[in-house]
């Protein structure tokens, strides 16, 4: 089956989102945020808020919320995306926490009163800049190993080519459709929460935590998420208040961030400075890199920085030093965004290669094909599979690579532009999570499928439609799949791009039990009410719990709790990624200099493809993200004021649609046996990887210039 499920519900308006639930009695809630870098509130003046027509209640740090810490999700013991719970004292973190929430009948009157609520503060001097006085470093060695293989300074000093450089990446925020929104309710001591969401179980057991309730109290649905890349994996910090509103006014309370309000109190892609070295003999072979990485992170957590995951698996470098130190300021924290790391560390350490290929005389192409590996430098292990030659030959063939006269500013359009032919590899860690599967079969030969992960727009549900359709042979309409609900089946966090790959393993297994329990052959189509009808005509219930290879029973027990629980990308006995190249050709016009992505190819080497149609647009999608990331995007911190000054989508420049032109892609589609039975790996962020690399190779293809900062501005190819 290769049909988007839910593509009709979608244009149609059917899908429900969390934003889209209007509960009878419904009261809106809006938030006043702080105007300081940091310090403290010394009085809030909430009588002018509290005066507005139709407004019900105004919630501050002196109302006694009692709100106990739901702790950082990436520490590995909390739900939260940051461990701030703002309003719990009268500490400022950051300029843009929450300060106050004001709960009315209308929005208009939750919006008036939130503009009147007026703090004065006491302030203290903050930092919001890698470099600015006052930050705190962090060497991520006192938590997580650095990546270190061989001896790599001493071997640079005798080879024949080094590339060294630093590169910059700014903050960047997500910005999904659907704004930060939930919708709360009691049912006597039952909390029901609708709010669009990567992590279902998280905001269950974090508001649980948070109010002091148990988690049998709390359910959490999210049946589609109006986009979610990494910005919605964790329990936020406006859902317990919400709920404390809704249980002192007896009313559903719907709570919705504003998108300046979001850029403050959301997660985002930290700001980054590489400092990268690779050697290179006279035979072209890699000898030895360095990586050395700062990465921003909030005062209050340690967001861990994970780059060398990724660079030192690109190639067969023997000798690799990773070095990744953590820069604590005055931010809310920052988190997981469209391939976090991995898009900023192919960036810098593929264009560094591309500088030996320059400097060297060699094609970029031929060098990376030259120094590919099947075996992980760091831990000895093979690879399960790897396809990286495949996706490098594939792409220079679609793309026409070998017409290109590798001289800089060689190559015209004939507009008098300037053309760039760049290439590119990613990688990307594959991950298995633990999912608990639960399928109910009936008589009618209708089919209810429960499942751990989360829709939100990235194609899950076709995905695992895709799965079961083919097992069973029965059409979708049969089907009524459950995902993100907490009522079904714990909901472990969907992220990382392990949703597919970790939840058709116990799909199939359910599907084979059903199998076994209804007497049918093993493979080929069923007839489900007839099966069902012969064993008696109650309703079937099978369930299938698949975790991560080496992952121990106990890991149930994380998951059940909305704890991270997340496998790979080392095994036992080997290591697994997804990979991808990317070859770019921009045009830069010879007037104004504006820089434009005219095609693109990329080939993916994902394993299995589950989904094409999903997958194929999950892949176009991380292009644009990459244009996005490497042309568009930087959230601009003020210095002087703190916070972030672009904060909304006029300012926040992000990828339109006259800047998408052709994007070409293929897979491999081998599917990778020795990483999971069905052999899938994700997709959606590998997929990223490596177009920044591409595009900046390109643009030094075009013009000479190496620029080692993203995003590029035409100022920088002048
Ligand atoms: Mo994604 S940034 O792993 O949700």
């Amino acid at each position: 089956m290769n049909v988007r499920v839910d593509a009709r519900d979608k244009v149609t308006g059917a899908v429900h989102y969390g934003d889209d639930r209007v509960p009878p009695g419904l009261l809106y809630a809006r938030f006043a945020v702080a105007t300081i870098g940091r310090g403290r509130v010394v009085s809030i003046d909430t009588e002018a808020a509290e005066a507005v027509e139709g407004v019900r209640l105004v919630l501050t740090h002196e109302s006694g919320l009692g709100l106990k810490n739901s702790g950082f999700l990436m520490s590995g013991q909390g739900f939260g995306f940051q461990s701030l719970q703002p309003l719990a004292s009268d500490h400022i973190a950051y300029r843009g926490q929450y300060i106050a929430m004001v709960v009315a009948e209308t929005p208009h009157a939750a919006v008036h009163g939130a503009s009147l609520i007026h703090a004065t503060y006491e302030e203290e001097p903050f930092s919001v800049e890698l470099d600015a006085d006052g930050v705190e470093v962090f060497e991520q060695s006192n938590f997580i190993p650095n990546h270190v293989a061989g001896d790599a300074d001493a071997t640079l000093e005798g080879c024949e080519f080094v590339a060294e450089g630093v590169y910059d990446h700014p903050a960047q925020h997500a910005v999904p459709m659907e704004l930060h929104n939930t919708t709360v309710m009691w049912d006597a001591d039952t909390l029901i929460v609708h709010e669009s969401t990567q992590n279902a179980s998280s905001i269950q057991a974090g508001l649980a935590a948070q109010l002091g309730i148990s988690a049998e109290q709390v359910q959490v649905i999210s049946p589609s998420a109006g986009g979610g890349f990494g910005n919605r994996n964790s329990l936020q910090m406006h859902t317990s208040l919400a709920a404390i509103a809704a249980q002192r006014l007896g009313r559903p309370v719907k709570a919705l961030v504003t998108r300046p309000q979001a850029f403050h109190n959301g997660s985002f892609r930290p700001a980054t400075r590489q400092h990268i070295k690779i050697g290179m003999n006279a035979e072209g072979i890699f000898q030895a890199a360095v990586h050395e990485i700062d990465q921003q992170t909030s005062r209050h957590d340690l967001f861990p920085a994970l780059f060398t995951e990724v660079s030192a698996r690109l190639y067969g470098i023997k000798n690799f030093r990773g070095h990744q130190r953590l820069i604590r300021m005055d931010t809310q924290t920052p988190g997981f965004m469209r391939a976090p790391f991995e898009h900023a560390a192919t960036f810098a350490f593929e264009s560094a290669v591309d500088e030996l290929a320059v400097l060297s005389g060699r094609d970029p192409v031929e060098l990376r094909l030259l120094n590919d590996t099947m075996v992980d430098p760091i831990s000895g292990l093979p690879f399960s599979d790897r396809h990286v030659a495949e996706c490098l030959r594939t792409g220079a063939e679609r793309f026409g690579w070998s017409a290109r006269n590798p001289q800089p500013g060689s190559m015209t359009a004939e507009d008098g532009s300037a053309i760039g032919w760049g290439v590119a590899l990613g990688n990307y860690p594959a991950h298995v999570v633990p999912v608990i599967v639960r399928v109910h079969a009936d008589a009618r030969g209708g089919l209810r499928v429960e499942a751990g992960g989360h829709e939100m727009g990235q194609g899950l549900r076709s995905a695992l439609m895709a799965t079961i359709a083919d097992n069973l042979g029965i059409p979708a309409s049969d089907v009524t799949l459950i995902v993100g609900d907490t009522r079904a089946v714990p909901q472990h966090v969907t992220a990382g791009s392990w949703g597919t790959a970790s939840a058709i393993t116990p799909v199939h297994n359910a599907l084979q039990q059903l199998r076994e329990r209804l007497g049918l052959p093993e493979t080929g189509p069923v007839d489900l009410a007839a099966a069902v009808t012969a064993a008696g005509g109650a309703t079937v219930t099978v369930e299938s719990a698949n975790r991560g290879p080496g992952q121990p029973e106990a890991i149930f027990d994380r998951l059940r709790s909305g704890l991270v629980a997340i496998s790979g990308p080392q095994y036992a006995d080997h290591v697994s990624f997804s990979h991808s190249a990317h070859f770019v050709e921009v045009r830069i016009e010879p007037s104004i200099h504006r820089i434009r992505v005219h095609r693109v190819v990329s080939v993916i080497d994902c394993g299995r493809v589950v989904s094409p149609v999903t997958a194929e647009s999950q892949v176009r999608g991380a292009v644009v993200w990459g244009l996005g990331g490497s042309l568009r995007e930087a959230s601009e911190v003020d210095p002087r004021y703190g916070g972030f000054l672009n904060s909304d989508m006029a300012e926040y420049a992000i990828p339109v649609n006259l800047d998408i032109r052709d994007i070409d892609v293929s897979f491999v589609n081998k599917p990778d046996t020795k990483f999971s039975p069905l052999g899938a790996k994700g997709i959606g962020e590998v997929a990223m990887c490596g177009v920044g690399a591409a595009i900046a190779n390109a643009v030094h293809h075009a013009t000479g210039r190496r620029i080692r900062k993203l995003p590029i501005h035409l100022e920088d190819v002048l």
